[in-house]
């Protein structure tokens, strides 16, 4: 299976990804194309020290449907089956779902319904959530929103800051995307409703 990860910064998700891939826990799949919308994304630069194929193309001042044509189109020259978002910043259009339906992964830190959106993390500790975590989940058109693949819980401590909890989830996140893939890759599993379960 042909991946393709979308970035907008830092990358340690796709690092998972490609360090599950290298060590061989995770099977069945490489990392054709790593893309960023972002020209400066340090995760870019870290997929070319890798050795794999990275291109940013860049978002600013570009209506989203165009910019999301040339996302596609990188997609598709590539042969891409699967999409990973690590770390996107920026929404897809209806158009680019519709392109790989049900073949775009994101990865978001909490447990979904709860806190979608931007800082998830924040949003927690400012609700008071004793228990966050992260989510995998197939992508729809709704932001942070699809089925759900796999979950991962951490509790919240009593003197965490952003910075801890973040870090605390990002630990798990590391280890839930590999996991998920593995899930889809595996093709043991089937969309029925808002359930993904076992043929
Ligand atoms: C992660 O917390 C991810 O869940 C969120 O953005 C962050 C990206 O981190 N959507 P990285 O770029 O993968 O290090």
């Amino acid at each position: 299976t042909r991946l393709g990860v979308l970035l907008s910064g830092r990358g340690s998700n796709f690092l998972a990804i490609a360090e599950a891939i290298n060590n061989g826990s995770l099977r069945g799949c490489e990392i054709v194309l790593v893309l960023s919308n972002k020209a400066d994304a340090p995760g870019i630069d870290a997929a070319r020290q890798l050795g794999l194929e990275a291109r940013a193309i860049p978002s600013k001042g570009i209506p989203r449907q165009e910019h999301d044509r040339q996302m596609i189109a990188a997609l598709q020259d590539a042969r891409v089956d699967l999409i990973c978002l690590a770390g996107y910043m920026r929404i897809i259009s209806p158009e680019f779902i519709a392109a790989f339906p049900n073949r775009i992964l994101n990865i978001h830190p909490s447990l979904l319904p709860s806190f979608p959106g931007l800082d998830a993390q924040g949003q927690a500790l400012e609700y008071g959530a004793k228990i966050a975590g992260c989510t995998v989940h197939f992508v729809d058109e709704q932001v942070d929103h699809g089925t759900i693949i796999v979950q991962r819980t951490v509790p919240v401590l009593d003197n965490d800051t952003h910075d801890t909890l973040a870090a605390r989830i990002l630990e798990q996140e590391h280890q839930a995307y590999a996991e998920g893939l593995q899930r889809v890759l595996s093709g043991e599993y089937r969309i029925e409703g808002r359930r993904y379960i076992r043929k």
